[in-house]
């Protein structure tokens, strides 16, 4: 099986800007955050059956001709599955482990396990690992992300972001979906963990003036992402690398 265990996250490298009681209360945080997912996926035996995402349906059919997509904040893998079954080579990356042996097992069971990898990693990683950069930078691919950048911290958003732009050559794409500002005060159906509701203009201007991104698509509202009576108020974003 192509699992990875995240090589920096039980060795904790102190990034430079964290010390004393910040660094010991975000670490507490993150395990707490770690912890929260992986009892989701390991206890729910439901969710390994859950249909693809209306958002990766919309973006398999926006990025047919991509060979490769990048599954961040994979989760149990149920968009990562349809990708491959779609004929994409896939990569799936989650920091909660029990995320990525259901993703593994669900995939690697399924598709031509030479095509497909998973790595456990925490993305707050992701701009330190440079070979991953390296061997990503050289395929044509889609960096896909949905409902991941609401569930990290501004600081794991922006060492995503880097790493996102940093692997993505010209004309890659990176496709976003994610909870809003105006989300928050809406009903929601999953348990409560860490949710950061983004400013969806904010963060696209972002994309454009402070990466080397060109706006391809991006709308706001409900109907996107509904899973019961959880309608949420969504952003999606297609940027493509100049
Ligand atoms: C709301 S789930 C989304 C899962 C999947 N993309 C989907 O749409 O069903 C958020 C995922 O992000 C992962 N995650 C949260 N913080 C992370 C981090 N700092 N690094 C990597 N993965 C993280 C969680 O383990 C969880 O699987």
């Amino acid at each position: 099986m192509h699992t990875h265990q995240d090589p920096h996250f039980s060795r904790a490298p102190l990034p430079g800007h964290l010390n004393g009681s910040d660094w010991t209360q975000q670490m507490a945080d993150i395990h707490d955050r770690t912890g929260y997912w992986n009892s989701y996926y390991s206890n729910d035996p439901l969710i390994r059956q859950q249909p693809p995402s209306q958002f990766a349906a919309f973006v398999a059919a926006e990025c047919a001709g991509f060979p490769l997509i990048v599954d961040v904040g994979c989760g149990n893998g149920r968009d990562t599955l349809f990708f491959a079954q779609l004929g994409h080579q896939t990569l799936g990356i989650d920091k909660s482990s029990a995320a990525i042996d259901q993703s593994a097992q669900k995939v690697l069971d399924r598709a031509n396990a030479q095509d497909h990898a998973f790595l456990c990693m925490n993305a707050l990683s992701l701009p330190d690992a440079s070979d991953l950069v390296e061997r990503l930078s050289s395929k044509k691919k889609v960096i896909y992300s949905r409902f991941f950048l609401h569930a990290i911290t501004q600081e794991e958003q922006t060492a995503f972001l880097d790493f996102s732009f940093a692997c993505m050559q010209a004309d890659d794409m990176l496709a976003l979906e994610f909870r809003t500002r105006e989300d928050a005060s809406r009903e929601k159906v999953t348990g409560s963990h860490y949710r950061r509701y983004i400013d969806a203009e904010a963060l696209a201007d972002q994309l454009v003036q402070d990466y080397p991104g060109a706006l391809e698509y991006f709308t706001t509202g409900t109907g996107l992402a509904k899973f019961r009576s959880d309608d949420a108020h969504v952003a999606r974003i297609l940027v493509r690398k100049v």
